[in-house]
């Protein structure tokens, strides 16, 4: 469930680096640009602290979640963008609204609740209440008492709402945004909105969720699925039971910006080669020798009827969109601190789906899913390299696959141009 905050000491670190360990290596960043990124990037405190400001609170949109999960009028759900708790509703008049979960009174959080129903959004501490669109609509005892107390005469209600966001939606996906500078939803995709058309085709059902601790730092996540270079290196059931294969038909797709990217691979396609036959029989992903028992867990019908097996949709800075064979699922990034992040698993089907194949995407969430069999393989990395950085005062990451520049042209996935394009727009919010 989106879970509500609860920090939890990192179980790999023996010797976590003390605060002013954190905050001592120098910030500069290499002079090689956006071709590595300095492992103190991954680690300081103050970093972490400008992100919110600059990319979270900047001129983002941010996944809050799927219109499904706030159908009816009354529903909301509360999610996070960044460190901040956010409330979405879906108002008496059908309209999605997004405000922080922060009282206008006194900053109490209005509501504990993942999900629930409500005429009203009430505030315990003093019973301020505001409207499904986040504004007030009463303050207790805002009169006083025989005479005495109250607020002053000047106090408007209309000045005491909740903090409002803007709030678009595409194919059910429901993003918000803290900033007025944010281009419209569908400009600031480009490219990438036509992955999310391809997949979310139809109305959604959800079937379930997860979340997911991950004890590595927000931005070593969000480099993985944009990542084709590792998926059938690290992951011996892409690999060896050939759901994604380099030697099969593939593609990568960025937007003209090269914020967001998706990449797909077509199972079943395979061209062999000399070249990736000598490469695959070196990797630990790819053994022959191992069978499965009950193989029914890669049976996967092709629903959308052109041949992709596995398609993984990144947007800047925090929201995965996946197809892994009939699994679908999204996955919100939320910061829990310079070394901690929540990965929220929103599964779900489509409404005219039988029983049959919500089973299937029900068993294949042991392939996607925070528990995985691929998946869990992502988040070990991540932690594995966040206790790797150490104390962070040396030493960066080196990006060069498929070349030092941004061009976001090409197929190939043998290529970390996803990853340089992320540094790049990493390093121009922060001002680094
Ligand atoms: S903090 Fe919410 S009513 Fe006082
Ligand atoms: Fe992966």
């Amino acid at each position: 469930m989106p879970a509500l905050d609860h920090r939890e000491p990192n179980p790999m670190s023996a010797h976590p680096p003390s605060d002013s360990a954190r905050s001592s290596p120098p910030r500069t960043w290499p002079s090689e640009g956006f071709t590595r990124a300095p492992y103190w990037v991954y680690q300081d405190a103050q970093t972490y602290l400008q992100e919110q400001q600059k990319i979270f609170r900047g001129p983002h949109w941010h996944y809050l979640g799927l219109e499904a999960e706030v159908k009816d009028p009354g529903s909301f759900k509360s999610t996070y963008i960044g460190e901040q708790s956010v409330i979405l509703t879906r108002a008496e008049d059908g309209s999605l609204n997004a405000m922080l979960n922060r009282c206008a009174h006194r900053g109490n959080m209005i509501t504990r609740e993942a999900f629930g129903t409500a005429k009203k959004l009430y505030c315990v501490y003093h019973a301020w209440s505001y409207t499904l669109k986040g504004d007030l609509s009463h303050a207790a005892f805002s009169q006083g008492l025989r005479g005495e107390g109250g607020l002053p005469k000047d106090f408007s209600l209309a000045d005491h709402g909740l903090q409002k966001l803007r709030v678009e939606t595409l194919c059910g996906l429901v993003f918000a945004t803290f900033s007025n500078a944010t281009p419209p939803l569908l400009e600031w995709l480009g490219d990438v909105a036509h992955g999310i058309r391809r997949v979310l085709n139809k109305p959604l059902k959800v079937l379930g969720y997860d979340t997911q601790r991950i004890h590595a730092n927000w931005k070593a996540y969000h480099e993985n699925p944009r990542d084709s270079y590792h998926a059938n290196i690290l992951h011996t059931f892409y690999g060896t039971f050939g759901l994604s294969r380099m030697s099969q038909e593939s593609g990568m797709i960025l937007d003209k910006s090269g914020r967001h990217v998706y990449f797909y691979t077509k199972a079943g396609t395979e061209k062999k080669s000399e070249d990736y036959e000598k490469t695959s029989s070196q990797l630990r992903s790819h053994n022959d020798g191992l069978k499965l028992e009950d193989p029914s867990i890669l049976k996967w019908q092709d629903e959308y009827g052109d041949g992709v097996s596995v398609q993984i949709l990144t947007t800047y800075p925090g929201f995965v969109l996946h197809q892994i064979a009939n699994s679908l699922a999204t996955r919100q990034i939320c910061t829990k601190g310079p070394d901690q992040t929540d990965l929220v698993w929103t599964y779900f089907g489509f409404e005219d789906d039988d029983e049959a194949l919500t089973e299937r995407r029900l068993v294949q969430t042991n392939l996607a899913g925070s528990a995985g069999m691929i998946s869990v393989e992502d988040a070990a990395v991540c932690e594995m390299m966040q206790h790797a950085v150490g104390d962070a005062q040396e030493g960066a990451s080196f990006i060069e696959m498929g070349g030092k520049e941004l061009d976001i042209s090409g197929s190939s996935k043998l290529s970390e141009r996803a990853i340089r394009n992320f540094w790049h727009h990493y390093k121009t919010d922060m001002g680094l």
